[in-house]
């Protein structure tokens, strides 16, 4: 992210588009029809049973509706997970060794109740929601994801913010044996993300625990991560086992190691330019004309007014 423009090439543009097509229909019919079946590559990378059916999941009304699924190979085998190293195709190799069971997530903080949950006790918080999401990576390309998830703000009530508590910061794991990366110091370890109280407590902000109706494979930050979908891609920490309520702003793996690059916010903004290229446009994965990068990634009607009398240039 610091470094590349997305160039490699993907697993879609090697396959013939008339069999992407084809496998990309049934994939789509493939959901709630339990896609465990048919899915491919995952039995490789295959992730402990969840005790939820995740193939079951309902699709929340926030779910964008029109628009194409990005093909399954593409959004499981083209990743940014750092700790598993730089190029895209890493994490699809290496992230296999990742342990994510057992699975605690430390709730604490400026919090009445603070809790450490298991994985289990996290996936029965609220039903698990099919949300299609449109993604937007700050290096310029886009998809459209179908996640499994629950809405954050139903685990975070379960330990009764403070007053005082204004902004919730996001730690990720840290298994130097079995993350290549962070032998290198890329970013500050462990991947730390934030968020304002209102934007985590908002409906559209969710915790995944799964694409495709299946759980996440570790690649894709098993067994949870952040998908707050009017956000750059990396406010999306993956693999979160402590979330901390706090009254100061946290500082960001990225704004440490990019102050005037990446910014706290990270709203999704095609007037706002990365210093080194232009947020005005995109590609879609798997399209091959780019396309206008849409404002909160089109998610302006549901979260504008959360930064009403902001300058986003500023607060970028
Ligand atoms: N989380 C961790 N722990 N480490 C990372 O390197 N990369 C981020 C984000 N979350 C990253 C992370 C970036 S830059 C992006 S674009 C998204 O994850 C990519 O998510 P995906 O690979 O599931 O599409």
């Amino acid at each position: 992210m610091l470094i590349k423009s997305p160039d490699d090439i993907l697993p879609s543009e090697i396959t013939s588009p008339a069999l992407y097509s084809r496998r990309r229909d049934f994939i789509k019919t493939g959901i709630g029809l339990g896609a465990s079946l048919i899915l491919p590559g995952t039995a490789a990378f295959a992730a402990p049973k969840p005790t939820v059916p995740f193939s079951t999941a309902k699709k929340s009304p926030y779910s964008t509706t029109d628009e194409s699924l990005t093909d399954h190979q593409d959004v499981t085998r083209y990743n940014n997970y750092y700790e598993f190293g730089t190029n895209k195709a890493d994490p699809a190799r290496y992230a296999d060794a990742l342990q994510t069971r057992p699975w605690t997530v430390s709730i604490e903080g400026l919090v009445k109740q603070p809790k450490t949950l298991g994985i289990d006790d996290i996936l029965k918080v609220a039903p698990l929601e099919e949300r299609i999401y449109r993604m937007r990576c700050v290096e310029g390309w886009s998809m459209v994801i179908p996640w499994v998830g629950l809405p954050l703000s139903s685990l975070l009530k379960q330990v009764e913010p403070l007053g005082g508590a204004k902004y919730v910061e996001f730690i990720t794991a840290v298994q130097p044996e079995n993350m290549p990366g962070v032998r290198r110091r890329v970013l500050d370890w462990p991947y730390t993300e934030g968020l304002r109280l209102d934007e985590a407590m908002h409906p559209l902000t969710i915790m995944a625990v799964g694409l495709y109706g299946e759980a996440l494979l570790n690649q894709n930050g098993a067994p949870l991560r952040l998908v707050v979908p009017w956000k750059y891609g990396f406010k999306n920490g993956k693999s979160i086992v402590k979330i901390r309520f706090t009254d100061k702003e946290p500082r960001t793996s990225w704004m440490k190691a990019g102050p005037f690059e990446y910014g706290f916010y990270s709203n999704v903004n095609p007037e706002v330019d990365h210093p080194r290229w232009s947020q005005a446009r995109e590609r879609r994965i798997g399209e091959f004309t780019k396309r206008k990068t849409l404002m909160f990634n089109g998610y302006g009607d549901q979260v504008a007014q959360l930064y009403t009398g902001m300058n986003l240039k500023i607060n970028f």
